[in-house]
């Protein structure tokens, strides 16, 4: 396989997808046994942060720690990147020491830049138009819980942002219908959910939450106000009312529906504390997917 590098899910082909996603649970089964996987020693991955992270900066350290590898957090505001080092030059520099770059920054149009100039993978840990990494983890997660995802309603409820963006994409990779129910003037790139669309995607979308719910079996939801839209809360709060996930908006879907979360959330503002810390909620398995969904990710991109 040639350099490759994954800035959006459509990066990878539908059977690629899958295949990370068997390897994922063969990954995890070996971790949870005890036994070691190491295809990456002697390899590193440098992570470049320009926002903040929990799951997805320990989630890399630590898989490429268990793959046999390294790991390098380089935040921008400690490196040259954050005194204005051309994007072209530090993607030069650091892709000549590096096997593979992690980045989580702000515009795609950085991440794509970077991967322009990168001579290793680059690895989008989340862009203000997508966060693919999660997708992996959030279908590992659906497909543990209830079988495959293929043909399977996903309900999307709230801010048309990177997480929406993915799992529009995620409908073309792993064939499951999506319903999105977004307040008018925060829904998703058009352009993004047309191409979608023109590639297969079941796809319908409304200002309704009770609409997007009806008969999901996954219903899903993410902040109102993104890294880097703190500013925008108090609008957002007023535009986004009546989206919040509570246990009446649940009772549309099916009996047996999932409550997903990219995490970190904010109960009473997107989701009511009943279904985040209910029994329909999966996030803390989805938090943990992370690990071993991104494991099958490195060992795909990276390993010889
Ligand atoms: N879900 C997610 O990406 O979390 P972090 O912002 O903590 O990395
Ligand atoms: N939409 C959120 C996701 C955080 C993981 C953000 O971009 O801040």
């Amino acid at each position: 396989m040639g350099m490759r590098h994954f800035l959006t899910l459509l990066d990878v082909t539908e059977e690629e997808a899958r295949h990370i996603l068997d390897r994922a649970a063969i990954i995890k089964r070996k971790l949870k046994a005890g036994e070691s996987h190491r295809p990456l020693e002697g390899k590193t991955l440098g992570m470049i942060f320009d926002k903040s992270s929990t799951r997805t900066r320990v989630s890399f350290e630590v898989g490429m720690y268990q793959l046999g590898g390294h790991a390098l957090f380089l935040h921008s505001d400690a490196t040259q990147l954050g005194r204005g080092e051309p994007v072209a030059d530090s993607a030069r520099v650091l892709s000549s020491m590096c096997d593979g770059i992690m980045i989580r920054t702000y515009g795609h149009n950085i991440i794509q830049k970077f991967a322009e100039y990168s001579k290793v993978p680059v690895i989008n840990g989340l862009t203000d138009l997508t966060h693919p990494c999660q997708i992996l983890a959030d279908v590992l997660t659906f497909e543990e819980h209830r079988g495959s995802i293929e043909g399977k309603t996903v309900a999307w409820i709230g801010d048309g942002n990177n997480m929406a963006h993915s799992w529009i994409n995620g409908a073309v990779s792993f064939g499951y219908k999506l319903k999105l129910a977004c307040p008018k003037g925060y829904r998703p790139d058009e352009k993004l959910l047309a191409a979608a669309r023109e590639l297969g995607a079941d796809i319908s979308r409304s200002d309704d939450p009770v609409i997007a719910a009806h008969k999901a079996d996954l219903v899903s939801t993410d902040v109102w106000a993104s890294m880097g839209q703190e500013e925008e809360q108090t609008e957002r709060e007023k535009a986004f009312a009546g989206f919040c996930v509570t246990e009446g908006v649940m009772t549309h879907a099916n009996p047996d529906a999932l409550f997903m979360h990219c995490l970190p959330a904010h109960r009473g503002e997107e989701v009511s504390a009943g279904v985040i810390d209910g029994p329909q909620s999966v996030v803390w398995d989805q938090a943990e997917n992370r690990l071993h969904a991104q494991k099958a990710l490195l060992e795909f991109l990276l390993s010889d």
